[in-house]
């Protein structure tokens, strides 16, 4: 008789796992930060690489990929600044599916990650055979999945969106006469779903990050600041996006706090795009949305254990080693640039600019 018992792997107990190994760089001293900084310079140059950094990464990367000629960015804008760019090697400080978006995009350029361990709870949410089974058992559904995904869960896919278009594609599928199966984040889809009336089934996933904002805190916190106008990034629960004046992705978040009249927000998204926030509009205060309820435990504090795997190290370890190469299978590969270019194909095609800003 076999006595042997098989656990499932749960998406759930992958998302955990995946929190306990996420580690912070350890902290540097103020010369080892500038002489890190100095070394990476030079790297950049002396191996034609370009660092490209999401706006929830470490402050000082932001300010170095910006300073050498890199770029920080939403994910949709990420991927695009890569695919542009004449460096024969594009450096990634953000988390896994970043780094394989900008593979998928530029299979001839070298992809490098300060972490490759650093994860998504969205993209493991989504393991590839349970979606592709679901999608199985809806064949008259068109698939849209948000960026935060696996090359295989994209290559699966009819579409690809970031945060940054998801609204105005359904919008158009919508208005074709589509039916959507939507796939990982819950909070975005049912989001989307209220905005555009469109027929979605949603996956049940979420990132751990938003998931922790909560509503009758920052009811509270409203009172103390009724001057403040609210941000809120779409991939939090509905009883925080109701309360916001203004709902988009990192990029729109930023770009409402420079151009409204408000001098306060309060802000429901990563803590590490107040750097980019106060750079845009440096007169202005800036209010963390609250993460958890009186009482409870704060899990992610509003950032995300796995963006904050990035740092000036192994930033500069990864440059003089060469590891932490980004590969997929070329078939796979292939499969995902249909559903991503579709997206970017999409972003041209409009005689408008993507709906940046998103007012609720
Ligand atoms: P943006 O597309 O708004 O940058 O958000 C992506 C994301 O989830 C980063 O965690
Ligand atoms: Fe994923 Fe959330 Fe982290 Fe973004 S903030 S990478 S959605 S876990």
């Amino acid at each position: 008789m076999n006595n042997k018992v098989s656990i499932a792997v749960t998406p759930e107990r992958r998302i955990v796992d995946a929190m306990a190994a996420a580690h912070p760089p350890a902290p540097l001293s103020e010369q080892e930060r500038h002489d890190l900084v100095d070394k990476t310079r030079a790297l950049l140059v002396e191996k034609d690489a370009v660092l490209v950094a999401h706006y929830y990464v470490d402050a000082g990367l932001q300010a170095l990929a910006d300073e050498s000629g890199g770029f920080v960015a939403d994910s949709l804008e990420m991927a695009r600044f890569g695919h542009q760019h004449p460096a024969t090697t594009l450096v990634v400080a953000g988390v896994r599916f970043m780094g394989e978006t900008a593979k998928i995009l530029n299979p001839e350029k070298r992809v490098l990650m300060p972490e490759l361990t650093a994860e998504c709870s969205l993209d493991l949410s989504c393991p590839i055979q349970a979606f592709a089974e679901y999608c199985d058992a809806h064949p008259e559904r068109t698939s849209v999945v948000y960026a935060n995904t696996s090359a295989e869960v994209k290559a699966r896919a009819d579409w690809v969106v970031t945060s940054g278009i998801a609204l105005d594609v359904v919008r158009h599928l919508h208005s074709q006469g589509e039916k959507i199966l939507w796939a990982p984040d819950r909070h975005l889809g049912a989001y989307i779903q209220r905005q555009t009336d469109a027929d979605m089934l949603l996956w049940p996933g979420s990132c751990i990050v938003h998931e922790a904002f909560k509503g009758d805190a920052m009811i509270r916190l409203m009172q103390k600041h009724p001057d403040a106008r609210v941000l809120v990034h779409p991939e939090s629960p509905a009883g925080v996006i109701d309360l916001a004046d203004v709902v988009g992705s990192t990029t729109a978040l930023i770009k409402a706090a420079q151009s409204m009249d408000a001098t306060k927000f309060i802000v429901a998204t990563d803590r590490g795009i107040f750097y980019k926030m106060k750079q845009a509009a440096p007169h202005k205060t800036f209010i963390e949305a609250p993460v958890a309820g009186e009482g409870a435990t704060c899990i992610s504090c509003a950032h995300c254990p796995w963006m904050e795997m990035n740092g000036l190290q192994n930033l500069a370890d990864i440059l003089e080693s060469g590891e932490n190469e980004i590969t997929i299978d070329e078939q796979i590969r292939q499969k995902a640039l249909r559903s991503v270019q579709k997206m970017i194909d999409f972003r041209q095609r409009r005689s408008t600019p993507v709906r940046e800003l998103i007012t609720a």
